[in-house]
C-alpha cells in the first residue's frame, strides 16, 4: 500500500501525519518506508536525527540517475537510510530537489517515481510519502506513483476554498494519469473541540459530502516536542490522547487491507 499524504497549503500537518502513521505502522510489526520529496526535508530530519551534510543524498541521487545517460551511468538506484525505530527506514530528501526540479520536467521523469515504488513494493509493507506544500513535480510524481491520498486539514476557512481546487486537480490527475488513486479522505488536524467554528465548518464540510474521516487529530505541545527530540509519538509516549489518535487512524485506515 502506497499512500500519499498531499495538502498543497503549507503548515497543515503533512509531515507530521506522513511521520507518525509511518512510525505506528512500523512499530505494529509492518515494514514500512518513509519517502521523503519535500526540499525542506523535515521528514528526514524527524525520523533520522539528521541535519544539513549528514543527509545521505536519498531521493535526490535517485532523480539525478534518472537524468544521466551513457553505457556507464547507473539508474534507478535509491539508498535507503535505516532508522533507528525498527521496521521503518526513510528515503532521505535534500535541499537538491529544488535545483534537480526544472531539469526533471524539462526531460519528462514524471513517471520515474512510480517505477521505483513498484520495485520497492516487494519490500515493504506500507510506504509514505511526503510531499511539498506545492502541486510541482514531485508531488505530481507521488500522486502518480501512489495508491492512495491522505489530506490534512486544518479547519481554516481559506483552506477550505483550496480544499475544493484540490479535489479537483486530484480528480484530473486520476483521469489523466492513474485511475487507481483512492482519495482515502480528509483529516482534521490541531482540531480545537471545544471551539465552535472549526466544528461548525467540518459539519459544513460533512453536508456537502465530503469524505471527512471520523478521526480528528488533537492540538498538542506534545508534537513539537516529538519533533525536537527527532522521535515520533508512539516511542515518545505512547499513551498520550494525540498518540491514540494515530493508532485510531492508522489502524482505520489499513482496516480493510
Ligand atoms: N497536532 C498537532 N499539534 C500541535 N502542533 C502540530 C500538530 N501538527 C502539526 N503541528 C505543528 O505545526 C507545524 C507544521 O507541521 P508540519 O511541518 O507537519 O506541516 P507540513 O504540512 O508538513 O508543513 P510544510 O507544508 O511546510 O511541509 C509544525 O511546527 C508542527 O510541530
Ligand atoms: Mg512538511
Amino acid at each position: 500500500m502506497r499512500r500519499v499524504v498531499f495538502n498543497q497549503k503549507g503548515g497543515v500537518g503533512k509531515s507530521s501525519i506522513a511521520c507518525n502513521l509511518a512510525a505506528v505502522s512500523a512499530a505494529q510489526g509492518y515494514r514500512t518506508l518513509l519517502i521523503d520529496l519535500d526540499a525542506q526535508a523535515n521528514s528526514t530530519h524527524y525520523l533520522t536525527g539528521l541535519t544539513g551534510e549528514e543527509i545521505p543524498m536519498g531521493i535526490a541521487d535517485f532523480f539525478k540517475q534518472t537524468l544521466a545517460s551513457g553505457p556507464f551511468a547507473k539508474k534507478g538506484k535509491v539508498d535507503i537510510y535505516e532508522t533507528p525505530f525498527d521496521n521503518l527506514h526513510v528515503v532521505t530528501a535534500t535541499a537538491e530537489l529544488a535545483e534537480l526540479q526544472p531539469k526533471l520536467e524539462q526531460k519528462h521523469k514524471i513517471n520515474k517515481l512510480r517505477k521505483l515504488l513498484d520495485e520497492l513494493a516487494e519490500d515493504y509493507d506500507h510506504i509514505y510519502l511526503d510531499t511539498p506544500p506545492a502541486l510541482n513535480f514531485y508531488t505530481v510524481s507521488a500522486l502518480i506513483a501512489a495508491d492512495r491520498v491522505l489530506i490534512p486539514f486544518d479547519c481554516d476557512s481559506f483552506s477550505r476554498n483550496a480544499l475544493y481546487g484540490l479535489l479537483a486537480e486530484i480528480d484530473e490527475l486520476k483521469e489523466d494519469h492513474n485511475d487507481g488513486l483512492e482519495v482515502e479522505g480528509i483529516v482534521v488536524n490541531q482540531f480545537q473541540p471545544r471551539a465552535t467554528l472549526p466544528q461548525q465548518l467540518l459539519d459544513e464540510l460533512v453536508a456537502e459530502g465530503l469524505p471527512v474521516l471520523p478521526v480528528n487529530l488533537m492540538s498538542s505541545v506534545k508534537m513539537r516536542e516529538s519533533h525536537q527530540v527527532c522521535t515520533p509519538l508512539i516511542h515518545l509516549d505512547a499513551r498520550h490522547k494525540l498518540t491514540q489518535q494515530f493508532v485510531e487512524l492508522h489502524d482505520l485506515l489499513n482496516a480493510a487491507d
